[in-house]
């Protein structure tokens, strides 16, 4: 199984700069121009939250137009930059978004990995949280199929960062005692998060946990005094998540990797099928 990960796209409406620079509609088209030519393409592609710059139906139906050129399935969450009722009206009870509930949270059970998607939103604010409710939700689900590998994906990360400029801590609350019901349930293979654009891998309730990159604008990796929060230059990427069920000696495993979007030159080939094509 493969699974794509972009998150924070931050569609504004056609023709709108974000922050008076960038073109995130453009991003996302490249974006989804480098999953089509992924070869075998993804099963799956999950957006981890922030899809719109500010939601709204006018800008979620702009997502809709550049996303519904994926050859493969999409799902989508929420992030602090999105708007629940927005984002119901325009995808709500479909394959992308399959609920239409208070909380914008399903499971998607197609796949060798099952997903379980999250959210993590309090409405106005930039940080996320846990509440009770979505606590019980979440271990319910995760009770329903203690043997099956599992990722479980949010927008907010529940670790810190390290950056200084954007401390705080992505759930403020409920991230102790989500840490604690992961622990409870060994299936979790990943925590999947966005939020901080740029890919942060750590530990988190006795698993791994990876905040993905973004499709458009990344921010630096600051940790000094000033608490800078920088736009970089730096190329948008993808995640890919690749399950080898087979593959490995160990047995069964999810392997992350990290793909830049843009426009690079043809990969020179050095071997093919075990066999040197290139000499030094
Ligand atoms: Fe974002
Ligand atoms: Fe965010």
């Amino acid at each position: 199984m493969i699974l794509v990960q972009i998150s924070d796209t931050h569609i504004d409406e056609p023709g709108t700069l974000v922050y008076g620079h960038f073109d995130t509609s453009l991003a996302l088209t490249k974006a989804v121009a480098t999953i089509n030519a992924m070869d075998p393409g993804p099963d799956l592609v999950l957006h981890t939250g922030d899809i719109a710059s500010h939601g709204s139906v006018a800008r979620y139906e702009a997502f809709k137009d550049i996303a519904g050129e994926l050859k493969a399935p999409l799902v989508v969450i929420p992030g602090n930059h999105d708007d629940r009722d927005a984002l119901r009206e325009v995808l709500g009870g479909t394959s992308w978004l399959p609920t239409t509930g208070d909380f914008l949270h399903f499971v998607v059970e197609d796949y060798a990995v099952r997903l379980i998607c999250c959210d993590s939103v309090i409405a106005g604010d930039t940080p996320g949280e846990f509440c009770p409710d979505r606590l019980r939700w979440l271990d319910e689900q995760l009770s329903e199929a203690p043997d099956r590998p599992t990722i479980v994906a949010l927008h907010h990360p529940p670790f810190y960062s390290g950056m200084t400029g954007s401390s705080a801590k992505g759930l403020v609350r409920g991230g102790g005692e989500f840490d604690a019901l992961l622990r409870q349930h060994s299936q979790v293979v990943r925590v999947l998060a966005g939020h901080v654009h740029r890919p942060i891998t750590t530990t988190f309730g006795g698993t791994i946990a990876i905040a993905g990159p973004t499709t458009c604008y990344p921010f630096g990796l600051d940790t000094g005094p000033e608490r800078l929060l920088n736009i970089v230059h730096e190329p948008p990427s993808i995640g890919v998540h690749l399950w080898l069920d087979e593959a490995t000696p160990a047995g069964a495993d999810l392997v992350s990797h990290v793909v830049p979007v843009g426009d690079w030159d043809a990969p020179i080939t050095l071997l093919k099928n075990g066999r040197q094509v290139l000499t030094s």
